[in-house]
């Protein structure tokens, strides 16, 4: 096991009606104005960010509004939040949404109090060192970013999207309200996009060269199985509150890192799907259900029994003892199998990428001498070729 530090200091309020409670919370942790900041229209058709708007003034806590943000949000609004925040002197960026509206929050903190351009964080030119505070009211369970250090956003540099993140200790939430029934009217792609979102946070920790680290191998294996059994059961009826609740509990485990601190952990997989939303726009969950398993099929080799452990312990499947590579291939057939039922793209084609694109989108992943990953460092062609794997996938 690894050396680690873990600071997780985020108050989380859980269950039905907790939203209900925003502006005590946001009193509670000393916000004087606040910037309620949206997506597109979700969150007003429900209703709740009228019922999010009464719990403020309730408290006596007072607030100006920006929505729009997009999925896979864009610099051009964290501008504008920016600016707002510094006329109106906001001192919590309030996040209603899921991941895309609580990085936009998260990038629009980080701006405030700096004087340069934000986007100095996400090049990695400075370390961000002061930010305000952000709260969110998640709903959907995905990204993570309610428990998370990271914080992913869109630019375009001369008529090229750059999907960047920037990974910091202040990017941690200071409150998240998750409930899980504002999950339920989410449509059937988004809520599998935001399982196999979930699923891949354990597997950028799971699959590691660390030894030593049964316990959170256990958990990691824990909120795998529960994924497994879960996703079926939303698929079936979206308004299963357990099933709901668990997999919102399991998003935010699954990226706070209590899963993977005591570990070195891969993001290959991440990293080669940022981007193909960076030159889609595509669901960021959606491009992992084709990059991941391709993935996992250009690695397992390297470590053929951890593999062949995922595939009983998490995907139920027999162990070969005579072949353990037999159970390795069943168990990321299995996977997809699972996302594939749930309506997630396996391939290139259902994803609506294009294979000719493939070495625009292993050249944009870094220089030459740029490696991806941990578990198995890879180059620029092994992107490439997991890319090529990706296309190529055919349904059984
Ligand atoms: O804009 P609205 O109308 O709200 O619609 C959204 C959006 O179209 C909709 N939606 C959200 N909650 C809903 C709902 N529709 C109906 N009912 C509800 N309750 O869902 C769509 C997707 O929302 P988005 O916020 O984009 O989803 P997600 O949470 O998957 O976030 C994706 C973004 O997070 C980044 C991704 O790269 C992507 O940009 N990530 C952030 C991470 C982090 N900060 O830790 C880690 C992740 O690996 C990821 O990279
Ligand atoms: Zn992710």
């Amino acid at each position: 096991m690894n050396n680690f530090n873990f600071c997780r200091p985020t108050d989380f309020y859980f269950g039905r009606g907790e939203e209900n409670q925003t502006g005590e919370i946001c009193k509670k942790h000393g916000a004087t104005k606040v910037l309620i900041h949206y997506g597109g229209k979700s969150a007003i058709k429900s209703g709740l960010l009228s019922r999010v708007q009464e719990s403020l003034d309730d408290a006596g806590i007072s607030y100006v509004t920006l929505g729009g943000v997009l999925p896979n949000p864009r610099a051009e609004l964290v501008y504008e939040g920016i600016k707002i925040c510094r006329e109106q002197q906001v001192d919590l960026v309030l996040a209603v949404g899921g991941g895309s509206v609580i990085d936009s929050a998260k990038a629009i903190a980080l701006g405030v109090p700096y004087e340069g351009d934000f986007w100095d964080f996400f090049m990695g030119i400075r370390k961000p060192e002061r930010a305000l505070k952000v709260g969110c009211v998640l709903t959907i369970a995905a990204a993570g970013s309610e428990g998370s250090t990271s914080c992913v956003i869109n630019r375009e540099i001369n008529g090229v999207v750059k999907k960047r993140g920037c990974g910091n200790q202040l990017n941690v939430c200071t409150f998240s309200i998750l409930n899980p029934e504002l999950t339920f009217t989410l449509p059937p792609f988004q809520t599998a996009c935001g399982a196999c979102d979930i699923m891949c946070h354990v597997f950028e920790r799971y699959f590691t060269n660390t030894r030593g680290v049964k316990v959170t191998d256990e958990l990691c294996e824990g909120v795998l199985r529960t994924m497994v059994q879960m996703l079926p059961r939303v698929m079936r009826d979206p308004c299963d509150y357990d099933a709901r609740a668990n997999i919102m509990w399991a998003s935010t485990l699954a990226h706070n890192n209590l899963l993977g601190a005591d570990r070195e952990q891969d993001w290959a997989s991440h990293h080669i799907e940022h981007e193909l939303s960076a030159l889609y726009d595509c669901a960021h969950g959606a491009g992992l259900a084709v990059v991941t398993p391709a993935w996992m099929t250009y690695v397992y080799k390297h470590d053929v029994m951890r593999f062949a452990q995922f595939a009983v312990n998490v995907m139920g499947c027999q162990m070969d003892y005579a072949y353990p590579e037999n159970t390795a291939l069943a168990g990321i057939a299995a996977l997809r199998q699972l996302w594939g039922n749930a309506g997630l793209p396996l391939n290139f084609e259902e994803l609506g990428a294009k294979r000719e694109d493939i070495p625009v989108l292993a050249d944009r992943i870094g220089d030459d001498d740029h490696t991806e990953g941990k578990f198995v460092v890879l180059r620029k062609p092994d992107v490439a070729a997991i890319l090529t794997l990706a296309a190529d996938y055919q349904r059984p």
